[in-house]
């Protein structure tokens, strides 16, 4: 793979279209490898430095598993139990890092950090979720989105994210829809729509690959013939508590429940969410959530939708791993 040798992955729109194709192509040709048993080890004797500065499970262990298999170990550094942040700067960090490892995964709190620490690590940097962006995934959904179309490129795709679009799901898979060519439709309340900066960054990419960026508060008019449909939660890591309340007031109406299903009037609809997902309630903080706001059957995404035979959450889940692993191996190794 030409022209990822020693680059960082800190957000989708500092790639082209075919970089981005090429790195889902090489995602889905090592998942096909691994299943087979005949996978080829890139990155024997590289070490890699994972920092999570907010809770991950899929993330985490996408980038270890991921590490592994190619052949090269990881250090876990978590919010606690090391001087990052708190007594030594970013700057620092990055560059006592960049002497040990040869790549650094960062996830955590604003976009900012993550260009700070490519700006001084010296060896590749790789966005694991902040604030704004989390390209990772997105690479995930669209190798997913393709496994699940056959022979249609992903130009050809419509799908519309309901509920906080101005999150780093909201904010990344407008900037991936843009640059892919496809149609995405953010339906939300104004409030919860891009920041307009983003959208006007991202249509006019738009207006050189075709894609189509609609914002609707219109559930009806916003699924109408969608291929997928995505959610996430409704109040992301690392926001106050406090802002619950009017989410779940704002946000209630773009649940994805069966009527929404009904709505897409597309009866093979695919459901899709990045995860965690606030839909079986009766996990510790589910039952919570549940007696305060009455909403027993889930949040974003009811129980029904999510257990039905349009959630393709887990084939997107366990993709994380394939695309992860392709980008450590794209970014490390001359050869691939
Ligand atoms: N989707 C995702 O990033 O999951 P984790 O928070 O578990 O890593
Ligand atoms: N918007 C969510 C995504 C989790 C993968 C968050 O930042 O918490």
């Amino acid at each position: 793979m030409l022209g990822f040798y020693q680059r960082h992955f800190l957000r989708l729109l500092d790639f082209t279209p075919a970089e981005i194709n090429q790195l889902i192509t090489l995602a889905m040709t090592l998942k096909a490898a691994k299943k087979q048993g005949k996978e080829q080890q890139y990155l024997v004797g590289k070490n890699i430095a994972l920092i999570f500065e907010k809770d991950s499970t899929r993330t985490r262990c996408a980038f270890e598993v991921g590490a592994f298999d190619q052949g090269a170990c990881v250090t876990y550094l978590g919010p606690n139990g090391s001087q990052i942040g708190h007594k030594e700067s970013i700057a620092d960090t990055a560059r006592v890092l960049g002497r040990m490892y040869d790549g650094i995964e960062y996830r955590g709190y604003g976009q900012e950090i993550v260009e700070t620490l490519a700006k001084y690590a010296g060896v590749p940097v790789w966005n694991g979720l902040t604030t704004e962006a989390h390209p990772t995934q997105i690479l995930a959904d669209f190798m997913t989105m393709k496994e699940h179309i056959g022979d249609r490129e992903l130009k050809t795709v419509k799908f519309a994210y309901l509920g906080d679009a101005r999150n780093n799901m909201g904010n990344s898979l407008m900037e991936g829809a843009a640059l892919m060519g496809m149609e995405v439709r953010l339906v939300a309340p104004k409030a919860c729509q891009p920041e307009a900066a983003l959208v006007k960054q991202c249509q006019d990419i738009a207006a050189k690959t075709g894609a189509k960026i609609i914002l609707t508060e219109d559930v009806a008019q916003g699924v109408k013939d969608v291929d997928f449909l995505y959610t996430d939660v409704w109040v992301s890591m690392g926001e106050p508590k406090e802002v619950w309340d009017e989410r779940v007031k704002l946000l209630t109406p773009y649940q994805i429940n069966q009527n929404v299903i009904n709505l897409t009037q597309n009866p093979h609809v695919k459901f899709m969410h990045c995860l965690p997902a606030f839909h079986d309630m009766n996990t510790a903080v589910g039952k919570q959530m549940a007696a305060q706001y009455g909403l027993n059957n889930g949040l974003e995404v009811t129980d029904e939708v999510f257990e039905s035979k349009h959630s393709i959450v887990f084939d997107e889940a366990e993709n994380r791993l394939h695309t992860i692993k392709a980008v450590m191996v794209a970014t490390l190794s001359k050869d691939e």
